[in-house]
């Protein structure tokens, strides 16, 4: 090697693309030239020298230029998404934590990111991820997701060039697969934002409230009560904590598995209310074990909620399909994707 070409960084050299066609023909005309005038001796240095400074003009004009390529490159494309899903997925399990996993709290700070989003001012929405920054961090909704920021953070310094909307909504999505549910469509893209940016309070839905509440809650998101029945199912999942909503327990036997048991429990069980200091929330009277939310129980008696409920209840299949959908939506409110933002179906690993 030249004296010239050692002059190189080795990192340089590592990080080359290949060179274009053009610059490989030309090299490859000279060197086949050069091996048929010149001997290869020590005393044919100067030709060498030649060839040595012209090569390494290349290189380094080819390197600055794959330099220059690498800082336009959006940040999202420099992502490796699968290996992102599977390190999330690592995430999941630990025994030590509430019913075992990660996944209802992962879920819920995805719900939560996205949910704030406001269709007819464009505002809130996973986008600008500023469920992470306080006020919006604080909210009352939001009480206890600092738990799954936390267990997510490692993430985002292993793969630094992931927005943060786009780790918690992808958190939500790997939770649905890996705890038994659909597969869920998911784009990257969201572009984080500061938190001058942060939604106001109240755009979340109030679990004290009934069925008008939750209509004006997510219709100003832009759903329809088909989708909002099919969303409300994801509380199969997990359960509620004293120390964060202030309600208590789990809705079923199962909080680690993705089903349709919320309409099972809610049509089969007999609801009374829960006799505690606490707030308002219904036990089964047979077990007291389960719980439902005055807002989950608007589903049952809210004739329009109630018809997907039944059906649900039925068809896990239905229920499975209607959520994927509603979710992948829920998802991608107010987030404008780049165009070539590919659509990802990550596959289960369970
Ligand atoms: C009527 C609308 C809704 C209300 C009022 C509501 C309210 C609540 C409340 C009060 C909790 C307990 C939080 C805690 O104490 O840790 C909770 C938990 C949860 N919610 Fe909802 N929610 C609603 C809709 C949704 C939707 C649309 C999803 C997802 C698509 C969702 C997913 C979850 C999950 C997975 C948990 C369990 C979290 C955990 O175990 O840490 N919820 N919800």
């Amino acid at each position: 090697m030249s004296s010239a070409l050692r002059t190189i960084p080795r990192v340089a050299l590592r990080r080359l693309p290949a060179a274009p066609a053009p610059a490989l023909a030309f090299a490859r005309a000279y060197s086949s030239q050069r091996q048929y005038q010149m001997p290869r001796t020590r005393k044919s240095g100067s030709g060498a020298g030649v060839v040595g400074v012209l090569a390494a003009g290349v290189l380094a004009g080819w390197y600055m230029y794959s330099k220059q390529q690498d800082s336009t490159t959006p940040s999202w494309k420099k992502v490796d998404y699968a290996g992102v899903y599977k390190d999330i997925a690592a995430l999941l399990e630990d025994e030590n934590y509430d019913d075992g996993s990660y996944g209802p709290v992962f879920l819920r700070l995805a719900w939560h990111a996205s949910g704030t989003y406001d269709c007819k001012s464009h505002t809130g929405g996973s986008s600008g991820c500023t469920i992470r920054h306080a006020p919006e961090s604080e909210h009352d909704a939001n009480a206890g997701l600092e738990v799954a920021r936390r267990r997510l953070e490692p993430l985002k310094k292993k793969h630094p060039n992931i927005s943060y909307g786009d780790l918690y909504t992808l958190a939500g999505v790997v939770a649905v697969q890996e705890l038994g549910g659909p597969t869920v469509k998911w784009r990257p893209g969201r572009v984080d934002k500061q938190a001058v940016e942060c939604t106001p309070d109240g755009r979340l839905p109030d679990a004290a409230q009934g069925a008008d509440h939750v209509r004006d809650i997510f219709y100003r998101m832009g759903f329809g009560d088909q989708e909002i029945a099919a969303l409300v199912g994801a509380h199969a999942l997990g359960r509620c904590h004293t120390d964060r909503s202030g309600y208590d327990g789990p809705w079923n036997a199962s909080p680690t598995a993705f089903t349709n048991f919320f309409y099972t429990e809610l049509l089969d069980n007999t609801w009374v209310p829960k006799k505690w200091t606490g707030p308002m929330q219904f036990v089964d009277k047979q077990s007291g074990a389960f719980m439902m939310l005055p807002a989950d129980m608007a589903f049952k008696t809210d004739p329009r909620f109630r018809a997907y409920v039944e059906r649900y209840a039925r068809d896990q299949d239905a229920f499975f399909a209607d959520f994927a959908n509603a979710f992948a939506k829920l998802l991608e409110l107010g987030v404008s994707f780049p165009e070539d933002a590919p659509l990802y179906r990550f596959k289960t690993l369970d």
